[in-house]
Order: C-alpha cells, then sequence, then structure tokens
C-alpha cells in the first residue's frame, strides 16, 4: 500500500520550525565526491528519498559513507571502481544525470542511463550531451544509454547554454574541475544550489569563478582534497512552510534559513499581504486575522520567481482575496495540481500556460492524488486551509523533497496523519 496523508483543515498554524538542507544543493554535492581522491565530511544533508537514491547510486560505484544522527556524512570516495549509473536507479530520479560530468572528467568513460518521461514535462538532457562533446567527450547516445568516454581526459573550452539549465550548469562545472585547461560557461544558470556547488568544490581546491553570475571561469586542477561543507538551507521547503502560515492566517517562526537565497519568494508574500520579519537565519511570518490577496507569478529562472514554488503559490491564490494569473515558462505540464485543486472547489482556468485564479472563501477537503513533488506540496497547502477532511495519496512524491513534512507541520498545530 502507498503512504497518504490525512489533514484536517481550518487550523492557523503557529510555533517554530526548523528548515533542512537543500535537496538541490546536497544532490550535486553528493555526486561531486566522486571527484575528490580523499575523505570529505559534509554537513546538513537532508533526509529525503532523492538524496538515498543518490548514495545507492554513488555507493553502487564503490563510495563509502558513514551516517551520524544529524544527518553528517562522512564519504569516502577513495575506492570507487564503477562508471555506470543504471536505469533502475536513474529512472527514479532524474538529477541522476548529475553524475555524467564527475565520472567522464574523473575516469575518461560514463555510461548514464537517460532519464526518460518524467510527469512534469519532456525535460530533455540535450545540453549536458552537447557540453561534454564541447569538452572533448565522444558521446553515443544507443539503447536508452549515455555512452561517454574521454580516454585522454576532457579539455577546458567555452560553451554556450542556448536555455538556461541548472543541473545542465552543474554537470559541466563537475566535468570542467579535473579537465586540462579553462572552462567558460556563458548563460549558466544563476541558482543559489549552483553557487553552492562551487562554494563546495573549491573548498577541495576547485578553481571556480563567477558562480551566481551567468559567465562561470573553471580553471582545471589536477585533482581534489579532502574537506568539510555545511549544505545551505532549502529555499522551497522554507518557501513553502511561509505558505502554510499564510493560508492558515498563522503566525509562524523558520529557523535556520537563507532569506537572501529568497527575495523572489519573500516579496510575493509581502504583496500577498503576509508581515515578514528577517534576523539572522531566522524568518518570522505573522498572516494572523488576514485573508491573503491574489498575487501574479510569472516563474523564470533565479533570481526571478522559481517555478519549483508554483504549485504552492496556486494553493494561496486559490483561497487568496482576487483574482490572479500565473504563468509557467519553464516546464510545459507542470499544472497537474489544478484539476485536484479544482475538486476541492478551487476557481481557477488553464489558458496554455497560464493560470487564471480566483480566490474562493472555502475549499473544501476532498481525496486527491499527488502527481510531482511540489504539486503534492501545494495540495498538501490546500488541505491545511480546506473544510473537513483531505487525504493526498501518493505521497512517495513528497518524501523525495520535504523532510518529515507531516511531524514539521504537526508541530505548528497542523491535524496532519500518516496513513497507508
Ligand atoms: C532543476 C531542479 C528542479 C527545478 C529546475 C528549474 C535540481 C536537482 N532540480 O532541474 O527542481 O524545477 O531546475 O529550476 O536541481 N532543458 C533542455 N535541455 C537540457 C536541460 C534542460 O531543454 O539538456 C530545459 C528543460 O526542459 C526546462 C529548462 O531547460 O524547460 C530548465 O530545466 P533545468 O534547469 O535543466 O532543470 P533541472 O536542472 O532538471
Amino acid at each position: 500500500m502507498m503512504d497518504k496523508l490525512i489533514i484536517n483543515g481550518g487550523r492557523s498554524l503557529e510555533g517554530e520550525v526548523s528548515i533542512s538542507g537543500a535537496k538541490n544543493a546536497a544532490l550535486p554535492i553528493l555526486a561531486a565526491t566522486l571527484l575528490a581522491s580523499e575523505q570529505v565530511i559534509i554537513h546538513n544533508v537532508p533526509h529525503l528519498q532523492d538524496i538515498t537514491t543518490m548514495m545507492e547510486l554513488i555507493g553502487g560505484m564503490g563510495v563509502s559513507f558513514i551516517v551520524d544522527d544529524k544527518m553528517t556524512l562522512e564519504v569516502n570516495p577513495k575506492e570507487v571502481f564503477g562508471h555506470i549509473a543504471p536505469y533502475d536507479l536513474v529512472k527514479t530520479m532524474r538529477a541522476s544525470i548529475l553524475v555524467l560530468g564527475p565520472l567522464l572528467t574523473k575516469f575518461g568513460k560514463a555510461e548514464v542511463s537517460l532519464p526518460g518521461g518524467c510527469a512534469i514535462g519532456s525535460r530533455p538532457v540535450d545540453l549536458h550531451i552537447s557540453g561534454m562533446r564541447a569538452l572533448g567527450a565522444n558521446i553515443n547516445v544507443e539503447n536508452g544509454y549515455i555512452y561517454a568516454s574521454a580516454p585522454n581526459g576532457l579539455k577546458g573550452a567555452e560553451y554556450t547554454f542556448d536555455i538556461i539549465s541548472v543541473t545542465g550548469t552543474e554537470n559541466l562545472i563537475m566535468a570542467a574541475v579535473l579537465a586540462q585547461g579553462v572552462t567558460q560557461l556563458n548563460n549558466a544558470a544563476k541558482e543559489p544550489e549552483v553557487v553552492d556547488l562551487a562554494n563546495f568544490l573549491n573548498t577541495l581546491g576547485a578553481k571556480i569563478k563567477g558562480a551566481g553570475t551567468d559567465t562561470i571561469i573553471i580553471e582545471g586542477v589536477t585533482d581534489l582534497k579532502s574537506g568539510e561543507y555545511t549544505v545551505m538551507p532549502d529555499r522551497i521547503e522554507a518557501g513553502t512552510f511561509l505558505i502554510a502560515a499564510s493560508i492558515t492566517s498563522g503566525h509562524i517562526k523558520l529557523k535556520n534559513t537563507y532569506a537572501q537565497s529568497m527575495t523572489a519568494i519573500l516579496e510575493k508574500l509581502e504583496a500577498s499581504g503576509a508581515g515578514l520579519n528577517i534576523s539572522h537565519n531566522d524568518i518570522e511570518i505573522n498572516c494572523k486575522q488576514k485573508r491573503p490577496k491574489a498575487v501574479n507569478i510569472i516563474t523564470s529562472p533565479y533570481p526571478a520567481f522559481p517555478t519549483d514554488m508554483q504549485a504552492q503559490f496556486m494553493s494561496l491564490n486559490a483561497v487568496a482575496e482576487g483574482t490572479s494569473e500565473i504563468v509557467e515558462t519553464i516546464f510545459e505540464n507542470r499544472f497537474m495540481h489544478v484539476q485536484e485543486l479544482q475538486r476541492m472547489g478551487a476557481n481557477i482556468k488553464l489558458h496554455g500556460n497560464t493560470a487564471v485564479c480566483t480566490g474562493v472563501e472555502k475549499l473544501t477537503g476532498a481525496p486527491v492524488m499527488a502527481t510531482d513533488l511540489r504539486a503534492s506540496a501545494g495540495l498538501v497547502l490546500a488541505g491545511l486551509v480546506a473544510d473537513g477532511e483531505t487525504i493526498v495519496d501518493r505521497i512517495y512524491h513528497i518524501d523525495r523533497g520535504y523532510e518529515r513534512i507531516e511531524e514539521k507541520l504537526a508541530q505548528l498545530g497542523a491535524s496532519i496523519r500518516r496513513a497507508n
């Protein structure tokens, strides 16, 4: 049986909650440990299914781990022997493609299964492949696998992304770190998780400049040493909890956040009428007795509004005062939560990649189905505010990216439990 979340809506959230390490930073950082020649210590690794999948993937290549109780990982990549990322693991997580760059640059060869179809769109990996070719790799795609080789190592080169790609940028950074000579990446992704990966690699002795801008310059080095690093806080988990407070007219404080990485999200919350107070690593949100106001959103690469927060804001707009437009520009099929929200009484109309939503006074609880990671988060949020019981089915999607979401929400006073 698949796990479900059973939520009884209508309680205002109150209290404090601690935000976990960022999934989308920890995944490339774990893949990057393949590049190191010595032991690496990583702190603040979130306890998530996607992280377990990445550990299985690189563990199958010979990386060994010691896990301590506070999600610090001691990673030992000294005995890596494998260079194959098999279909069984890659099909469950697209981010598995992140091992391509490290394997190719370190061992001169890699076999990585193509990720295949994905619920939120076709999401090709053509840029990863053309980027590796620019660094001198030979690549054949056949039988559902990417077969890559560079017998004499990769060579630094200039590469310009046609479309901004987060994991594409990360893969190319990792490949270039051990390439001969200098690589320049143009139109690179500026996401904070890209910066976190570059900072991690520089801690081990890599020479990467410009991460966080659209031009990244990597001077190849011969090897990476040991080091210790703390993964940045998860800005999407933090944003999701802020909306949980907003739509339940609650008042909560998030600990261990990185507000500078959340500007676009925080601006939209302020526009919706939330009272925000940011100090050190904490974000306090006060929405007592307030119904949120609807906000218009266009998703775009960082520093603009992130597609990974789109579904959650759809739930906010569903119960907000006023009519809003949400335009999704990154993924073509990322509105699957809309149908489920309609079943809970939301008034949303879809026109291509635009969702027009008129807020209603009340949503009503219903059985709903999670279809992807962030869509499921949107449904949980809707359940928190809906009248009566909402049952969110297929929550393995949520467990991929949210650590103990039901425990953290229950700690804030929500009525939510896991069942199967
Ligand atoms: C990453 C995030 C994901 C987030 C997304 C956009 C990780 C592990 N995942 O995914 O949570 O939703 O960024 O912020 O960090 N594209 C191509 N060819 C390619 C690669 C991408 O056409 O080779 C297209 C995609 O279809 C999409 C756009 O580029 O339309 C952006 O995708 P990309 O930034 O690559 O997303 P991911 O890195 O897979």
